[in-house]
């Protein structure tokens, strides 16, 4: 499973980018408005920070403007993925970047049949969002059981499935429980997924043992 970041955050993707887990990054107009700095740099700063696809957004909501905003974006970097959103517009600019040869994210994905479509577009990505399906009381995760199982049906489909909106550690064990392919995560969600008390009272209880030895192995 690869594990993208999802924050415009430079420094908290190139920090997570030093451990090694990390294989992409993806961000949003939300997300690139929180950082307060222009979106082409910051884009350019994370492509540099891994060779994994950095997902930049498109803003506009017309089919030809989408088209000119996905292939400024793509020129940026050779990793940057051009994420835009599950419209008819947004599909059809999918089908075109796509036989560009650019990597495409349809994005705001929340029903098996958009990802359906999403797939006959091309897309590389589709990114289903778990957590805002789970904040209106509906079953974010079997919506990931849903465009896996269809997606597993047609292995002519290419398509990966990024699940989005990750809120907790259990939307991505549940993720991976299912065989989704990428899911992207919150800094603070990577750094929970470490987390263990039995870990960190296991590793304390060592280290007073070893200290009582007086040895050191170096
Ligand atoms: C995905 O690409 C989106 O940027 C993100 O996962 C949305 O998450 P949110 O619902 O927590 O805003």
């Amino acid at each position: 499973m690869k594990f993208f970041v999802d924050t415009a955050d430079v420094a908290d993707i190139r920090a997570l980018a030093e451990t090694g887990l990390v294989d992409g990054v993806t961000t949003n107009p939300s997300l690139i408005a929180k950082s307060g700095r222009k979106m082409a740099e910051v884009i350019a700063e994370i492509c540099a920070l891994t060779p994994g696809p950095v997902s930049a957004e498109v803003t506009a909501t017309e089919y030809e403007q989408m088209l000119a905003e996905g292939r400024y974006l793509r020129g940026i970097a050779s990793n940057v993925a051009v994420k835009v959103p599950l419209t008819e517009a947004g599909l059809r600019t999918c089908r075109a970047l796509s036989e560009e040869g650019t990597l495409v994210n349809v994005t705001l994905c929340f029903s098996p049949a958009q990802a359906l479509l999403a797939a006959k577009a091309g897309a590389a990505f589709i990114s289903p969002f778990v957590g805002r399906l789970d904040d209106i009381a509906t079953d974010g995760m079997q919506l990931i059981a849903d465009i896996v199982k269809i997606y597993r049906n047609y292995p002519h489909f290419k398509t990966e499935v990024l699940v989005a909106s990750i809120r907790h550690p259990m939307h991505l064990v549940e993720a991976a429980k299912l065989g989704a392919g990428v899911a992207t995560l919150p800094p603070a969600v990577i750094r929970q997924l470490l987390k263990h008390p039995l870990t960190d009272r296991g590793l304390e209880a060592f280290l007073a043992d070893w200290r009582k030895t007086g040895q050191s192995i170096l």
